[in-house]
Parts: structure tokens; C-alpha cells; sequence
């Protein structure tokens, strides 16, 4: 996954590019590019590794660069070939004129390649992008129209591609494409843009207008024509972007992941907010288009949604089964979309999804479509291409996510499925009065519960400390907060780069006890009043008679558990059902503190991007 930032218009083409890639810098961070159309000719700079080195790189070259009048942008997150300056975008035709930058997987670039060498192209790079450069050259050199010229290039483009193109002779002109990645166009003041997200364009303009598949952007600074693949013009909403530039700053904290940590109380809250009004009132989730008849008779829900999302699908699964007696599977995503399902017209399919742009998740949502059931989405970006294929959308609201690490839409996705479940156990009547009432009541609180834990992290600091030489972690849990313990593990792994595996505790007995020794930790999660808290705690007696260091994370009260572990992590009461949404908090701020003290990148973890856009 890359972004793209195009500008042209009146404003400094360099500094809002680079700030349009810094607020992108959640798609990949590998290397990024910059082509600028100055003073008659189309000058381009790249970089390998972080954006900051093309900073550096277009500040020394801050002379050269005269009175650019328009750019395209680039930061990459490598597919086809590694990350080198070879392969950074912007990527030219050979003669230079072209400039092109892309995101997205070309399938067919080989076959693409293999005709436009014959044709006497010179290819410098080991990519799929730099097949679009010539191509689009190679139709301009006999249109001698670059918007005819991408026209005929797109339909050539087998794959997903978000595209965005100028060339030296077009002056006034930057031209976008887009199929399977997104790709929106920002409206300014004597000033437009082409952009991958939002986060780009944010601190210009609010004015948007998001490209629908095998649409054709033509952009010039005062005037934006949408048109098909058959050149017909499509006529386009304009959208006012439902956020402050505000979203995209730390606030004082040292990482995004930490203020993100930090927001989550407000988050339900927000979320909360005019769904669940007191106690005694129905849940409000006009959201879910769904014939009350059909509710009362579903016997079918499948979820579908890749890491992080996966875990809250699996919290899911647990409170909808719990709350409402109907069967729930849930699968990732690239498991769905490579076999025969069983999904058909009377299965309820959610797709849970931070971004809306995973592309497991929505190939997996359009295979669930064609079989005409009901789509319900649970995403971060109603403005998504995800959202498009809603017939129940229920957007989570936890504002702009940054750290490539998920938090607070996870809670906000755990938040939705109680939302949504007690939403249907009310239409089928499956719950009982009082417990209703005390669910709604515990769900109103957690906010403070969690605020609780925010409060005071000075224990979870200490144990991050203390653990964060070991190289190997378990989790254990049992029942709901299995996926607790896949999610704390998660965390772990993705910022820290530490080996960290959640395990339902009775299974460690069947293999993965044979690792335990002093070098291994193992986290348990333990919830009294749930039935498997003895279990628990026998399971983790097991570890600790393989001398592995043990740590606790629990509502109990029990001092013996002092003698037990060597690190007790306290949380609030809360009833079982409900403690994931608590529970994950202090796991994730574990994560955070190893990954601090071991002095990681911990917003832009190694290999990873914040949305995977190729399957
Ligand atoms: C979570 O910390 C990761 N960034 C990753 O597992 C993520 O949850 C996954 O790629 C799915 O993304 P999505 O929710 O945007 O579909």
C-alpha cells in the first residue's frame, strides 16, 4: 500500500505535498518520491526510508527548484521490487516527460511490459508502476491528449490501481485514475488535489469528491472534470470532510499510539452518544437496515475482517452468540475469499474493517454481496470504498487512527458489537429484563473504568521495564478474552518485534508447554466469576512449575495471586461479557511501553502499513 499526493494550484507545491505525505505516512514508509512541473521542465527527487529523508533531500535542493506549479507525490510501501531509488515512485516513460505515481498492483504488467519493450521502451525499474509510465506515453505519443491517453491506458490495466500522472508538454493539468484503491479529489481556492485519504488534503480544504471505480479525474487548478472509461462526464457529489485538521496532531504526547490509547474513553462515549440513552431505553442503531421480521428469524451471521478487526469479529462472535442464541462464524478475510462458503441470501455477513480499504475484507464483502446477503459494515471510514457496499453501516467514529497500531478502533469495533447485539437479543427478546438493564449499565461506565487504568499506568511502566529483554511472550486466556489475548499478543509483536502468541490456556497443555522455561513470560488474563478463573490460574500454576515468570491481568482482589506472579496488572470489576473492552487497555499499553523502552519506531513499525491494499 503507498499514497499519493497531487497539487496544482497557486500554494507552495512542495511544502503541501510533503505535508499531504506526512499525513500519509500510514500507507508505507519504505521510500517516497516528489515530481514537480517547474519552470518548464518536470524535475524529480526520491529518497529511500522515511519521508523525512526527502524533506532533507528537497530542502538542499530548495535552489534549484524555481516556481513549481504543480506535483504529484509519492510514499511507497514495496510490492513488486525491494525498496531502492530504483524503484521509488515517481516512475517516467523514457523520455522523461511522463511522470506517474501509483498504488496498487498491476496483475498483467509483465505482459504490458514485454509489448512496450518490443516497442523500444527502456525500463529502469523492477516495478509495476513504471509499466503504467510508458504505456500512458505510448498512447499520448499518437493521441497527443494525456486524458485520452490514460483512458486508454486504464482499460489495459488488469488489477488495482490509484493512479496520478502529469506530463511536461500538458502544463496546467495532473490527472488521476482509480480501480480498487482509493483516490479522491480535494477542491480548493484557485488550488485542487489528488489524493489516496483524506489525512492528506485535511489541512487545505474540506471539499471533497471521492473517485468511484473506472473514474478519470482531470484536474487543473481552478476546474475538476470527472469522466468513465468511455470519456462520458460523471457527475459528482462534493463532500464536506467530517473532521478538524486537529485529528492529525500528537497533543502533546509523545507517539500517536499513545494519545490513541489515551482517547478511548471518549470514544465510547462518543460512540455511545444517542444509542444508548439510559438504561431503561431500547438501543437506537438505526443504522442496521434490517427488517425487524427478518432479525426475529436469522440463524446466520458470518464475520469477516483481517488482524486486529479479526480479534474484536472474535469478541463479537462471543456477545452475539451470548446475547442473542444465533450461530456466528467468524473468518479472516484470506481464508473466506479462497473457498467454497456457505454464505447465501438469508446470512447476515458483517465486514469489520478500520480503514474500509482492506482488500481481503473487500473482496470478501463483494464475493458476500453477489450471494445477495445482507452486508452490515463496521468500519472507522463511513467515507470508505468498504462503506459503498453497506446495506447496514455502522461507522465507529473513533476519529483519524494514525499508529499503524490499532487500539482505539478496536475498542470502538468491541463497543459496536455490543451495540449490535443487544440491538438484536432486543427485537428477538432474548435477554432476560434485568440482565439487559445491567449490561446497558456496566457499558455506561466503562468509559471511567478505563479512565481508571489511563490514570495510573505506573505498574504496566514497571512490568514493561522489567520484561521488555525477554525475546518470546505467551498470553493465555480462555473464552471471550481468548481474543483478548490474541490482541495483547498482537500489539506486542507488531511494535515491539517481539515473539508473542496468544494461546486458549487449555490448549497449552497440548504443545506449547514444551516451550516454557525461565526465557518465556507468560501473560494470563484472568476474570473472576467467570467459570474458567480456576482453570486459569491452574494453568498458569503449570507455568510457573516450568519456571516461567508470570504475569497477571485481573479484576481479582485475591492477595494470593501475589504469590503466584511476579506481576499483578489490576484492572476494574467488570463482568466477564465486558471485559475485553477493558481488558485490552492495559495490553496495549504494555506493548507500548516495551516498544518505548526498547526505543522502537512504535507509530510506523518495520514492514507494515496501516491499511493492506493488495490481497
Ligand atoms: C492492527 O494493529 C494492524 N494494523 C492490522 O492487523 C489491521 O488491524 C489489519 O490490517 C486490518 O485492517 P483494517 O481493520 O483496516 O481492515
Amino acid at each position: 500500500m503507498c499514497g499519493i499526493v497531487g497539487y496544482i494550484g497557486s500554494g507552495d507545491v512542495v511544502s503541501v505535498i510533503l505535508r499531504g505525505l506526512t499525513n500519509l505516512e500510514y500507507r508505507g514508509y519504505d521510500s517516497a518520491g516528489m515530481a514537480l512541473r517547474d519552470d518548464g521542465t518536470i524535475k524529480i527527487y526520491k529518497t529511500l526510508g522515511k519521508l523525512i529523508n526527502l524533506k532533507n533531500e528537497l530542502e538542499s535542493k530548495r535552489k534549484e527548484i524555481i516556481h513549481p506549479t504543480a506535483g504529484i507525490g509519492h510514499i511507497r510501501w514495496a510490492t513488486h521490487g525491494n525498496p531502492s531509488l530504483v524503484n521509488a515512485h515517481p516512475h517516467t516513460c523514457t523520455c522523461g516527460k511522463l511522470v506517474v505515481v501509483h498504488n496498487g498492483i498491476i496483475e498483467n504488467y509483465k505482459e504490458l511490459r514485454e509489448e512496450l519493450l518490443k516497442k523500444g521502451c527502456k525500463f529502469r525499474s523492477q516495478t509495476d508502476t513504471e509499466t503504467i509510465a510508458h504505456l500512458v506515453a505510448d498512447e499520448y505519443a499518437s493521441s497527443k491528449d494525456l486524458e485520452v491517453a490514460l483512458r486508454n491506458s486504464v482499460i489495459k490495466l488488469q488489477g488495482a490501481y490509484a493512479i496520478c500522472v502529469m506530463h511536461k508538454d500538458v502544463p496546467d493539468v495532473i490527472i488521476g485514475a482509480r480501480k480498487h484503491a482509493p483516490l479522491l479529489v480535494g477542491i480548493g481556492e484557485n488550488e485542487n488535489f489528488i489524493a489516496s485519504d483524506t489525512p492528506a488534503i485535511i489541512e487545505y480544504t474540506k471539499k471533497t469528491i471521492y473517485l468511484d471505480d473506472n473514474e478519470i479525474a482531470i484536474v487543473s487548478k481552478d476546474k475538476v472534470k470527472i469522466t468513465n472509461t468511455k470519456g462520458k462526464v460523471v457527475e459528482k457529489k462534493t463532500e464536506i470532510l467530517p473532521f478538524e485538521p486537529v485529528a492529525l496532531s500528537k497533543m502533546g504526547f509523545k507517539h500517536f499510539m499513545l494519545k490513541e490509547i489515551y482517547e478511548q474513553p471518549d470514544v465510547i462515549r462518543n460512540l455511545l452518544n444517542g444509542k444508548l440513552y439510559d438504561i431503561s431505553s431500547p438501543i437506537a442503531l438505526n443504522e442496521v437496515k434490517i427488517d425487524k421480521g427478518i432479525i426475529k428469524n436469522l440463524n446466520k451471521i458470518q464475520i469477516i475482517a483481517c488482524g486486529t478487526s479479526l480479534h474484536a469479529s472474535l469478541v463479537g462472535k462471543y456477545i452475539i452468540e451470548d446475547f442473542t442464541g444465533i450461530s456466528v462464524d467468524v473468518e479472516p478475510s484470506s481464508e473466506y475469499i479462497y473457498r467454497k462458503t456457505t454464505t447465501d441470501e438469508s446470512t447476515l455477513v458483517i465486514g469489520v474493517s478500520q480503514s474500509g480499504e482492506t482488500a481481503d475484507t473487500m473482496t470478501a464483502i463483494k464475493q458476500a454481496k453477489e450471494k445477495k446477503s445482507h452486508i452490515l459494515i463496521i468500519t472507522n471510514r463511513p467515507d470508505s470504498n468498504m462503506a459503498r457496499y453497506a446495506d447496514s453501516l455502522i461507522p465507529v467514529n473513533a476519529g483519524i487512527e494514525v499508529s499503524v497500531a490499532a487500539t482505539k478502533s478496536y475498542t470502538a469495533q468491541l463497543i459496536s458489537f455490543y451495540l449490535l447485539a443487544l440491538h438484536i437479543a432486543e427485537i428477538k427478546g432474548s435477554l432476560d429484563e434485568k440482565y439487559l438493564k445491567n449490561i446497558k449499565h456496566e457499558l455506561i461506565q466503562l468509559p471511567y473504568k478505563i479512565e481508571e487504568i489511563l490514570s495510573n499506568t505506573t505498574q504496566i511502566q514497571e512490568c514493561a521495564k522489567k520484561f521488555s529483554s525477554f525475546k518470546n511472550f505467551i498470553y493465555i486466556a480462555r473464552g471471550i478474552n481468548l481474543a483478548t489475548a490474541y490482541e495483547g499478543a498482537l500489539k506486542l509483536k507488531e511494535i515491539s518485534y517481539i515473539n508473542a502468541t496468544g494461546y486458549a490456556a487449555g490448549e497449552l497443555k497440548h504443545g506449547p508447554i514444551a516451550m516454557l522455561d525461565e526465557t518465556m513470560p507468560v501473560l494470563s488474563i484472568l476474570i473472576p466469576g467467570s467459570i474458567t478463573y480456576e482453570k486459569i490460574l491452574s494453568n498458569s500454576e503449570e507455568a510457573k512449575a516450568r519456571n516461567a515468570k508470570l504475569i497477571a491481568l485481573t479484576s481479582s482482589d485475591d492477595k494470593n495471586l501475589n504469590n503466584l506472579f511476579d506481576i499483578v496488572i489490576k484492572i476494574p470489576k467488570v463482568s466477564e461479557i465486558l471485559s475485553p473492552s477493558i481488558a485490552c487497555v492495559p495490553l496495549q499499553l504494555l506493548a507500548y511501553y516495551i516498544a518505548e523502552f526498547l526505543g522502537k519506531d512504535v507509530d510506523q513499525p518495520r514492514n507494515l502499513a496501516k491499511s493492506v491494499t493488495v490481497e
